[in-house]
């Protein structure tokens, strides 16, 4: 064999593995299709559950992170000017971690780098074969040419749009989906932020979402219908909207400033199972999306990381499957509960086109019971610093 786990994707999920692994004397590489700047480049996720904060520390990438990162021990949420506070630490003794995946990905390829793990850039066509037989083979192209790489086992981390998923036979895999009527417009902006903690905003505008990196550094949504483009949006127009969607007390202290990105993300819950087809292993985005709003996507991705590195190294270094043929169901448990989460989030928060009048007040009602309801606040706080694994 060439290499024990060939892992498809070098995004959070393909590295995390990885180097958990490697960690454990089991030999990996990892094929990418595009370069390190264009990965490093994207600006995603800006939240971590304490359990994926745990995981890092245990794959040795944690210092920066507690260094450099935000422990936050609740957030807000709210209805015009009405401001509910979820204190996570008082209800669940837990806290989350604000650290951007940007960086988590970016210490990731330092401590592989300095594992010495091949990681390919740039490969094409990559094709996963005999994932039924004795060992699997995978093939891609590199600089025009093909190459070949035999292995036990195969981690599809490759995202939504990766070829992993696409490998298992259609009759052999089912798919659950929901594709909401909306995008997310993000920017990333040199200023300081409106709030100490996040402030998820319902308003009859629409979603807004006040986040940050640090004390100079904010990550501001606003929900917009899925027909705008970026370039419909000057930073004029995304300020005003987002300050008109803000509660009046955040939105007095809000200063403005040039955007440094500009980004729409469509919202869909995705779901495909199994996770497993033979040798072959989905991980992350490419067995599943969730809406941005329960802060999960990243965080899922780290849960199933962390189930299918026990199961390959029980089998790999102890000859014990229990755990491979454990990892799709032990996985998905968890996955569907933080989808519940997701859509329950987005359904509260967002204005739907064409709405009845009855939704609305829903949302309403939803957010006076978490301002009025312990048990509520408790419940939501559990969810969102990440249900165990
Ligand atoms: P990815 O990060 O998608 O990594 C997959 C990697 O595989 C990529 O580097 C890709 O280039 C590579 N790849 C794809 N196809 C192939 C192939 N055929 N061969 C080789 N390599 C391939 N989550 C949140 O919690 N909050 C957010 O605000 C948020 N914003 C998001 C915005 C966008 C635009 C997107 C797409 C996602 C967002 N998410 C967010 C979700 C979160 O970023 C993901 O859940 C997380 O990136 C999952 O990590 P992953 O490694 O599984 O997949
Ligand atoms: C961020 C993104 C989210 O989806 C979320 O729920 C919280 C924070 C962010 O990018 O900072």
């Amino acid at each position: 064999m060439d290499t024990q786990v060939v892992i498809i994707g070098g995004g959070p999920s393909g590295l995390l593995l990885s180097q958990l692994l490697n960690r454990e004397g089991i030999a990996t590489v990892i094929l990418e299709r595009s370069s390190r700047a264009h990965v490093l480049s994207r600006i995603r996720a800006g939240i971590l559950e304490w359990g994926s904060v745990e995981m890092l520390r245990e794959a040795g990438v944690g210092a920066r992170m507690d260094r450099e990162g935000f422990v936050h021990d609740g957030t807000y949420l709210t209805d015009e000017d009405q401001m509910v506070h979820i204190d996570f630490h008082a209800l669940t003794g837990k806290r989350v971690m604000v650290y951007g995946q940007t960086e988590v990905t970016q210490d990731l390829y330092r401590a592989q780098d300095a594992m010495g793990t091949t990681i390919v850039h740039g490969v094409e066509d990559v094709r996963i074969l005999d994932l039924d037989g004795a060992q699997a083979s995978v093939e891609y192209v590199l600089n025009g040419e093909r190459k070949r790489l035999s292995c036990a086992y195969v981690a599809g981390c490759d995202g939504f749009h990766g070829v992993s998923r696409k490998t298992i036979p259609e009759d052999r895999r089912r798919e659950f989906e929901r594709v909401y009527p909306f995008g997310w417009l993000g920017i990333l902006s040199h200023t300081p932020p409106v709030s100490d903690e996040l402030i998820y905003a319902n308003s009859p505008r629409g979603f807004a979402l006040a986040s940050m990196r640090n004390a100079n550094l904010v990550r501001c949504y606003v929900q917009v219908p899925l027909s705008d483009k970026v370039e419909d949006w000057s930073d004029a127009r995304f300020w005003d909207e987002f300050s008109r969607r803000l509660p009046a007390q955040a939105a007095e202290r809000l200063v403005t400033g040039p955007s440094i990105e500009k980004s729409i993300a469509p919202l869909r819950s995705f779901v495909s199972e199994p996770l497993r087809w033979g040798r072959l292993f989905l991980v992350g985005d490419a067995a599943h999306i969730v809406p941005p709003t329960g802060a999960k996507g990243l965080n899922l991705a780290v849960s199933d990381v962390f189930y299918l590195h026990q199961a390959l190294s029980a089998a790999l270094k102890a000859g014990d499957e229990t755990g491979i043929d454990g990892y799709s169901g032990r996985a998905l448990n968890r996955i569907w509960k933080a989808m519940r989460f997701s859509w329950q989030m987005t359904t509260m928060l967002h204005r739907f086109d064409g709405e009845d009048s009855f939704a609305a007040q829903m949302r309403r009602a939803s957010l006076r019971h978490l301002a009025e309801s312990e048990t509520a606040r408790r419940d939501l706080a559990e969810n969102y610093v990440g249900l165990p694994y």
